[in-house]
C-alpha cells in the first residue's frame, strides 16, 4: 500500500505562498504518484489551490486537499465555522480533533466524534488525531488515553465505514517541540491503536485501518517512521511548509 504523507500547513502562508508552495512540491517531488500526497492548507486557500491542481494535474496520482478543521453541522448559525458538506467538493481528506483543537479550542471528545461522522456522511475521508499529553505519559497512562478517544470519537462510525477513517497517533509532546517520539514506542502505540479498533470493529478492519505517525517529523528522521510496521504514513507539521524539507520527506516515503 501506498504511503500517505499529509501536510498539515497550520495557520501559516499567505495565498501567493500558498500557491507558490504548492508550485514548488509540484515541481519538485521526483514520483508524485508513489506515496499518497495530501495538502491541508489553511481553508481560505482550497478553493484557488483547488483550481491550480486541477490544472497542473492531468492524472490520477496528484496531491490530494484536506482541510484543518471541520464542524460537525452541515448548516446554520455557526459564526467562523465551516461544514463538510461546504467543502466536499474541494477537499478529499479533514484533520479531526488535532491537539491543537483540543487545547485551544476545548474541543472535547463528542464533539470530535460529531465531526468525524460528518467527515463521513459526506465523503470526507477523517484524519483522526489522537495522543497523549506529557503528564500522561509520565503517569504510565499513554495508551488508555488513547483508547478512551479512540473509543468516543469513532463512536458513531458504523463498521462499513470505518475503512474511511485515518488515525494519526500523535504524541502532544512531540508536536512542534522538535522532542520526537521513539519509533520502537510509535510501534508498540500503533499495535495498540490497531487491537483497539480490533475490539469493536474486528480484526480485519484492526489491521487495514491506515495508521500515521506525527510530531516533529523532519526529513532525516522521516524514514525511520516510515519503516515502523503497520505504520501508513506520516502527519508532518513544520516541516510541510518547507519545500525542500517536504519534498525530501516525500521522496522517502516514494524510495
Ligand atoms: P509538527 O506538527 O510536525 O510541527 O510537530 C505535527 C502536527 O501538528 O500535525
Amino acid at each position: 500500500m501506498k504511503k500517505l504523507i499529509v501536510g498539515n500547513w497550520k495557520m501559516h502562508l499567505n495565498l501567493a505562498e500558498a500557491s507558490l508552495l504548492v508550485n514548488r512540491l509540484h515541481d519538485q517531488i521526483k514520483d508524485p504518484g508513489a506515496a499518497e500526497v495530501v495538502l491541508c492548507p489553511p481553508a481560505f486557500a482550497l478553493t484557488q489551490l483547488h483550481g491550480e491542481l486541477g490544472d497542473m494535474c492531468k492524472h490520477e496520482d496528484c496531491f490530494k486537499l484536506g482541510i484543518q478543521n471541520i464542524y460537525d453541522v452541515d448548516e446554520g448559525a455557526f459564526t467562523g465555522e465551516i461544514s463538510a458538506a461546504q467543502v466536499k467538493d474541494l477537499v478529499n481528506f479533514a484533520i479531526v480533533g488535532h491537539s491543537e483543537r483540543r487545547i485551544h479550542f476545548g474541543e472535547r471528545d463528542q464533539k470530535i466524534g460529531e465531526k468525524v461522522a460528518a467527515c463521513i456522511r459526506h465523503d470526507i475521508k477523517p484524519i483522526l488525531c489522537v495522543g497523549e499529553k506529557i503528564d500522561d505519559r509520565q503517569e504510565g497512562h499513554s495508551k488508555r488515553v488513547v483508547s478512551d478517544q479512540l473509543s468516543v470519537n469513532l463512536s458513531l462510525v458504523t463498521p462499513d465505514e470505518i475503512n474511511r477513517v485515518v488515525i494519526a497517533y500523535e504524541p502532544v509532546w512531540a508536536i512542534g517541540t522538535g522532542d520526537f517520539a521513539k519509533p520502537k514506542d510509535v510501534e508498540t502505540m500503533i499495535e495498540h491503536i490497531r487491537r483497539v479498533i480490533e475490539q469493536t470493529f474486528g480484526e480485519a478492519v484492526g489491521q487495514k485501518i491506515r495508521v500515521l505517525y506525527g510530531g516533529s517529523v523532519e526529513p532525516d528522521n522521516a524514514k525511520a517512521y516510515l519503516d515502523i510496521k503497520g505504520c501508513n504514513g506520516l502527519l508532518v507539521g513544520g516541516a510541510s511548509v518547507n519545500y525542500k524539507k517536504f519534498v525530501a520527506i516525500v521522496d522517502k516515503a516514494s524510495s
